[in-house]
């Protein structure tokens, strides 16, 4: 049931603090667990994160927005500030990449699964976020899944060292929970299920 429960439990919180109940070693290991364990297609384990903790998770909400201030409206950033600080007040932020080269391997390997492999690639990483996403609700801690890659890309080489290898998919700034989330609308489950026997 713990399973089950934390998949229940896992909610898009955008509005964090930075106090986290389980120390930096535990947070590591459950990075670390997921990453091992999420399956990936050819088991490939192209799938790869960089843990911002500290004065780094800040500097990536800061950088992100110094380019969202070149590119949204005035009149609107204040609104994009508030939000991208209910991230930056969280405790850490994970970014989830893949590594190209891996990935680019197995197509050398399979061209006839090129199409296949680029999409099993969003997929595992998917997977991954998910997998990591329900693990952090299981301890208590509030996370959601952002998409600014094409807006902070060209900044990771120089500000974090990331290799040009490495595809940034998806970033996860998490932390303590201000306020649950109010409850979510379902469509009715059975329209999304046939079972045959
Ligand atoms: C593949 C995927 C992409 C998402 N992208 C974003 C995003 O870029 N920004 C965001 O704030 N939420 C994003 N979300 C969160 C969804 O909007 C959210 O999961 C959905 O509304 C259900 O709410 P819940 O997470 O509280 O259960 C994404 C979720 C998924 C699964």
């Amino acid at each position: 049931m713990k399973f089950l429960e934390a998949l229940m439990n896992r909610r898009s919180i955008r509005d964090l603090t930075n106090k986290i109940g389980i120390s930096d070693e535990d947070l590591i290991d459950i990075f670390k667990f997921n990453l091992k364990h999420t399956p990936s297609a050819f088991n490939s384990q192209s799938p790869k994160l960089l843990l911002l903790l500290d004065k780094e998770h800040h500097k990536f909400w800061d950088i992100l927005k110094e380019e969202l201030k070149k590119i949204v409206p005035k009149e609107n950033f204040g609104k994009t500030d508030k939000k991208i600080n209910g991230f930056r007040n969280g405790y850490g932020t994970v970014l989830f990449f893949d590594d190209s080269s891996i990935t680019e391997d197995l197509i050398d390997k399979f061209p006839l699964y090129r199409e296949n492999l680029l999409t099993w690639t969003e997929q595992h990483n998917g997977m991954l976020q998910a997998n990591v996403w329900t693990s952090l609700a299981e301890h208590d801690i509030g996370a959601s899944l952002q998409h600014y890659s094409e807006v902070v890309v060209h900044r990771l080489a120089e500000a974090f060292s990331v290799p040009k290898t490495c595809r940034l998919i998806a970033q996860m700034p998490f932390g303590g929970i201000v306020t649950e989330v109010g409850p979510k609308t379902f469509i009715d489950i059975d329209k999304r299920i046939i079972v045959m026997k």
